[in-house]
């Protein structure tokens, strides 16, 4: 019998693959029944924190609307206008905000912030994206894969391109290790996850029977595939600086066509976890894409605008997922 109850979700690490599995379940169980209209109000009169040091559009309004539906009322600290970090340490804002709110969430720099707020709070803390993990995110993606196709995570592959160094390539890596799921990495080296996390990746795969291959060879790492994911190439907090060098590394590793078709799957699903830079229509993207001559970052206009594109089936399921974590923990 599985209780997540007053637990952290802090990263997928520190959880088990039932655990992951019971909180999938559980996020189509919540879908379902908000989709036939038979939602209940499980976190009726419950507080919820939610801090975010870094921008963002679909993990704000995924918590948002995922304790509404539950009946919760939430407080938004943004990027400024609170005392955290500039005037307040994390340790004394958690101990004020725990008792207040029953839950807090937290989107920011380096993991050991959120970990110790989780370890102060003396409530629930859920990570809304660190530099180095996004595991709500990753709950999404795996709901998405199941839907898609249908069949176990553990006979589904996958492959990230791009920049695997960050929350994301990391925490697709362990959540494909917990899971036993067949995972490639298609990366330059030095973009490559640490190797200390590679290590501990590989010992879970060896208990659950997980495949995990870090490569710089895109053919390789994409065969057989059923679905490919990428990220931005720059995340949030790293400097402007470095996009030149960013692109001509990353650019073998863009999302299109050919790279669709060297899947041979003909049925092959892309994913990302949003936002992406795949046209013009974005200010940012406009005068990256004017300086350095392109017309699309880590994934071409028309793989993102294809049928094999299930992005905002994706970014739905953000919200479902989220709404899952809480209910789990606090209930
Ligand atoms: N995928 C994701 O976390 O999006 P936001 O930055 O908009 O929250
Ligand atoms: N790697 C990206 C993910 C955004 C959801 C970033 O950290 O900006």
């Amino acid at each position: 019998e599985i209780n997540l109850r007053n637990r952290n979700f802090l990263k997928l690490l520190d959880f088990t693959p039932e655990e992951i599995s019971y909180l999938l379940e559980l996020s189509k169980n919540l879908k379902a029944a908000k989709k036939e209209g038979i939602e209940q109000h499980l976190l009726k009169g419950k507080n919820i924190a939610l801090i975010f040091e870094k921008t963002s559009t679909r993990t704000r309004c995924a918590f948002e609307v995922a304790a509404f539906d539950q009946g919760a009322q939430v407080s938004y600290l943004g990027p400024s206008g609170t005392q955290i970090g500039h005037k307040e340490s994390m340790k004394d804002t958690a101990r004020v905000l725990g008792r207040m709110y029953d839950g807090i969430e937290y989107r920011g720099y380096g993991q050991v912030i959120v970990e110790k707020l989780g370890r102060y709070a003396g409530v629930p803390v859920w990570n809304g994206l660190t530099n180095e993990f996004h595991p709500t995110q990753v709950l999404a993606d795996f709901l998405t894969m199941q839907e898609h196709r249908g069949k176990p995570l553990s006979e589904t592959t996958f492959c990230y391109l791009g920049d695997a160094r960050f929350n994301m390539g990391n925490s697709l890596m362990v959540g494909a290790a917990k899971m036993g799921m067949d995972f490639r990495i298609a990366a330059p080296k030095g973009f490559q996850p640490d190797a200390d996390l590679v290590t501990a990746c590989r010992e879970i795969a060896g208990q659950t029977g997980a495949k995990i291959t870090i490569t710089d060879q895109v053919a390789e790492a994409v065969k057989s595939c059923d679905f490919l994911y990428t990220d931005v190439w720059v995340s949030m907090g790293e400097p402007e600086s470095v996009w030149a060098e960013r692109i001509e590394l990353l650019k073998p590793y863009q999302v299109n066509r050919k790279v669709i078709e060297l899947t041979g799957k003909p049925d092959v699903k892309f994913l990302h976890c949003l936002p992406a830079f795949h046209n013009r229509d974005t200010k940012i993207g406009e005068e990256i894409f004017q300086k350095f001559g392109m017309d699309a970052l880590e994934v071409t206009e028309e793989v993102f605008e294809s049928p094999a594109s299930i992005v905002f089936d994706e970014a739905e399921n953000r919200m479902h997922t989220i709404k899952a974590v809480m209910v789990a923990t606090l209930v």
